[in-house]
Formats: C-alpha cells, sequence, structure tokens
C-alpha cells in the first residue's frame, strides 16, 4: 500500500471511530467502574502504555479494553523502531496498537519524536546540517504518517540533566545543533499535524526542583515567543528514592498557569498494598486539584510486564487481579466500583483470598543449599497459606523454619507455623535447608492458596 493510500484510510478511520469514541464515553457515564470511565467523568482520560507483542495475550488485551480510553505505545514509536536506517519507515508494531486503539474509541498519545536514547547510531554520526533534516524528516515521517490520529505528542523527551544545574543534557541533537534543537523540532511538528497537541516531555521535574525550573523557564519562552507548544508531560516514575514530591500539585499548577496542558505521562510507583495505595491516591488527586491536568497514563497494565517489574509498581498484578493500587485510583477518580463492592471481582471485599509465592536460594555450598520461599498475600487480608514445593528427587531437607511440612514423596505441603494472618498485600516466608545429594537443581514451587 502506498504511502498516500495508507495516510488515507488511516485518517478515514479515524473519523469513524472519533464518532465511537463519543458513544462509549456516553455509556460509561452510568457505570464509572472502570479507570477510564470514571476518570472521564471528571473529563480526563486514563491511559497506558501498551506493548505491541502482548496484544494477543486474551487477559492483557481484555483489560485494556476494559479498564482504559488512552494509549502509549512503550517503544514502537520511538526512533529506533521506527526509522532503523536513514529514510526507511517501519510502522507495523505501532500501527497495530494504533489500530487497536481506534477500534476501542481510546485516545492515542505519540511517545516519543525526538529523545537521546533509544536512537538509532546513524543519528549520532550525522555532522550538523545533516542532522537537522534527519530530524525534520523524522518529525514528518511520523507525523504524517499519523496526521489527525493523535492525541499529543512527546516532540521531545528528557532533553535536560539531572541534578542542580539546570543545564541541557547532553545528545547528538544538543551537542551538533544547541539549545535550539527543541524549538525547531516543535515549529516543525506543529506543521506536520496540526490537529496534535505538542508536548514536552520529562522525569524528575515532577515537583519544583531545578530541573523542573528549567524546563519552566524554556516553556514560558516559548510562550512569550510564539513557540508551539501545548503541553508539558510529567512522567512521574516513583519509588522510594523519588518519592512523590509533596509540591506535585503545585508544580503542575505552576505549568499550567503558563497556559499550556499538563499531563502525568508515565505513571509507575514501586510498592504495594495501602502504601502504594495511598502514594497513587497523591497523584490522582493533585491532577483533579488542576483544572488543566486533562489525563493520566500509567506506565503498562501489568506488574508483570513493567519495565520496573520487581518493584511491582502497576495497578494490576501478574494475574491481572485490581491492587489495592487500583481501588485506590478508581475511587480518588470518584468511580463507584470502591473498596468492598461486592460485584468487583478482584476489589477488596469481594471474598477473593489471595497469596503469590516465590523462591530464591539464599545460600549455597557443595553438598547443600538454603532455600527461601516468599509469601504475599494478594489485595486482600488473609488468615492462612497454604504452598507447595516439589524438590528434585534426590534431594531431601533436613531443617525447615517459620512453617510447618508435611510430605508426599518428593512434595512438601508447607503451612504457617503458628498464625497465618497477613494483611493485604504484605509478606512473610519460610526457609529450608536440603541436601543436593547429588543434584544441583531448583525446586519448584507451586500454587499458593489463602483463605
Ligand atoms: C522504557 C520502556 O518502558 C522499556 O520497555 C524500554 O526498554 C526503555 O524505555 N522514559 C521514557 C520511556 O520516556 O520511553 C521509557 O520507557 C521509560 C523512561
Amino acid at each position: 500500500m502506498s504511502m498516500t493510500l495508507r495516510r488515507l484510510s488511516r485518517a478515514a478511520t479515524a473519523g469513524l471511530v472519533a464518532a465511537a469514541a463519543l458513544t462509549a464515553a456516553a455509556h460509561s457515564a452510568e457505570a464509572a467502574d472502570t479507570l477510564g470511565s470514571a476518570a472521564a467523568g471528571q473529563g480526563r482520560y486514563f491511559g497506558t502504555a501498551v506493548a505491541a507483542s502482548h496484544l494477543g495475550e486474551a487477559d492483557y488485551t481484555a483489560t485494556l479494553d476494559r479498564e482504559f480510553s488512552s494509549v502509549t505505545p512503550e517503544n514502537e514509536m520511538k526512533w529506533d523502531a521506527t526509522e532503523p536506517s536513514r529514510g526507511t519507515f517501519t510502522f507495523t508494531s505501532a500501527d497495530r496498537i494504533v489500530d487497536h486503539a481506534q477500534s476501542q474509541g481510546m485516545d492515542v498519545r505519540g511517545h516519543t519524536l525526538v529523545w537521546h536514547s533509544q536512537l538509532p547510531s546513524w543519528v549520532g554520526s550525522l555532522g550538523a546540517s545533516d542532522l537537522r533534516t534527519a530530524m525534520k524528516d523524522h518529525i514528518n515521517g511520523l507525523m504524517g504518517h499519523y496526521k489527525g490520529e493523535i492525541h499529543s505528542w512527546d516532540v521531545v523527551n528528557e532533553a535536560f540533566q539531572d541534578g542542580g544545574s539546570g543545564a541541557r543534557r547532553s545528545s547528538p541533537f544538543q551537542d551538533k545543533l544547541g539549545d535550539g534543537f527543541i524549538e525547531e523540532a516543535f515549529r516543525t511538528a506543529r506543521a506536520a499535524d496540526p490537529a496534535a497537541k505538542l508536548c514536552y516531555n520529562d522525569y524528575n521535574t515532577d515537583g519544583v526542583n531545578a530541573k523542573s525550573n528549567a524546563v519552566y523557564n524554556m516553556v514560558k519562552d516559548f510562550k512569550s515567543r510564539g513557540v508551539p507548544i501545548d503541553c508539558v508531560g510529567f512522567q512521574s516514575h516513583f519509588n522510594s528514592n523519588s518519592p512523590v514530591p509533596s509540591d506535585y500539585r503545585q508544580n503542575l499548577q505552576r505549568f499550567a498557569d503558563l497556559g499550556v496542558d499538563v499531563q502525568i505521562t508515565e505513571l509507575d510507583i514501586e510498592g504495594s498494598g495501602s502504601a502504594q495505595a495511598a502514594d497513587y491516591t497523591k497523584v490522582v488527586e493533585a491532577c483533579l486539584a488542576v483544572d488543566r491536568c486533562t489525563g493520566m497514563t500509567v506506565w503498562g497494565i501489568t506488574d508483570k510486564y513493567s519495565w520496573r517489574s520487581s518493584g511491582t509498581p502497576l495497578l494490576f498484578d501478574g494475574n491481572y487481579q485490581e491492587k489495592p493500587a487500583y481501588d485506590a485510583v478508581l475511587s480518588a477518580l470518584g468511580g463507584s466500583g470502591d473498596p468492598g463492592d461486592p460485584g468487583d471481582p478482584g476489589d477488596p471485599g469481594d471474598g477473593t483470598a489471595s497469596c503469590t509465592a516465590t523462591y530464591t536460594r539464599t545460600a549455597d555450598w557443595n553438598s547443600g543449599y538454603n532455600g527461601q520461599v516468599t509469601i504475599t498475600a494478594g489485595d486482600e487480608p488473609i488468615s492462612t497459606w497454604t504452598v507447595t514445593v516439589t524438590l528434585p528427587a534426590q534431594q531431601s531437607v533436613s531443617s525447615l523454619w517459620n512453617g510447618t511440612p508435611t510430605w508426599n514423596g518428593n512434595v512438601m505441603t508447607v503451612k504457617p507455623s503458628w498464625n497465618g494472618t497477613l494483611a493485604a498485600g504484605a509478606s512473610t516466608g519460610f526457609g529450608f535447608t536440603a541436601a543436593k545429594n547429588g543434584s544441583d537443581a531448583a525446586p519448584t514451587v507451586g500454587t499458593c492458596t489463602a483463605s
């Protein structure tokens, strides 16, 4: 299919889908028991990053379609994915996501046009004038292909340094084209697709600090000189080293006061249980308190596919069960599937106690090893748990602590020694010493059962 035909057919589809989206919004206003419908009730979108490679997984796509009203391709629109060699554009994976989003009436955020990372090496080896042309060609290539179909584009991503300097980050663009590359990118973008909102996106800019001050000054300068910019994206990747800032709302508001929309673009918060839920609440409340905060995007659907998977930073666990953080977000958005609503599978109060178990070898020597099994309660409190551990046939367990085993051949079923009570999301564990007897293989942990 020629480029022109593809563009025409993409635009035609987009028109049909806009009508479908209106119907979906009107319908969901009654229910408001999903993230997308509850956010719509507040005049906001609620989005997620999506990977094309997971769209074939039924639970992934069902959760996406049920809960979210916007998508951001997690990697598929980046320079390395779309223009791996100069002038050769590949849109297969990104098209898959855009087509899926349109079939569901979801908005699409374009991510991202000019960024130092996930940048093919050919870009870095160009001289200044060639690089300027290549940057504009790249912007025109992507924005042309998706013209009229993208809600907001992250035109430039992460152009400022971390820390207190407020300086621009070194990159081929910065180093060869100077500060002006950002302005050139935005001007090119506006001409390429006047319907898309043009955003600057960055991280560690969520509170008031030297880096966000530098971005603020740039946006202020752009607005005063008529450089086209419509929105600022706050990535909002949080963890214990980088917690939700106490001046988050204030920071969002000062950008909004410059005359741009603000969006939370890549939200994830490492942690679990009620602490994680409380942090998510803070973020949603900050956005809702700022009129020009038009929507939020979480950086993935399920913890198992998160780029920071070990920090379990998302709203759905690895089995697509709603976590306490999900309920907190839904309730902060004014949704009706609040904790305790017995109609919502996966909600606290739905009567489904659950747990997960993971195994690690904590010590190792020639003839034996120590194993540790960590038990984590699901999204509601549990009063007891049971987990099976299957050992390689030769191995034998010489001692076990913090648990009581019963044996069936080489399968041990372990229960708590005394009190198995765990709060929602809380963890406990048991340990054991095994003799290898010639087999160094790891035991297999079976299903964790809770009540
Ligand atoms: C991350 C993706 O989630 C990963 O899959 C990939 O390996 C690296 O990039 N800031 C951004 C996002 O703007 O594009 C990054 O996404 C996370 C940090």
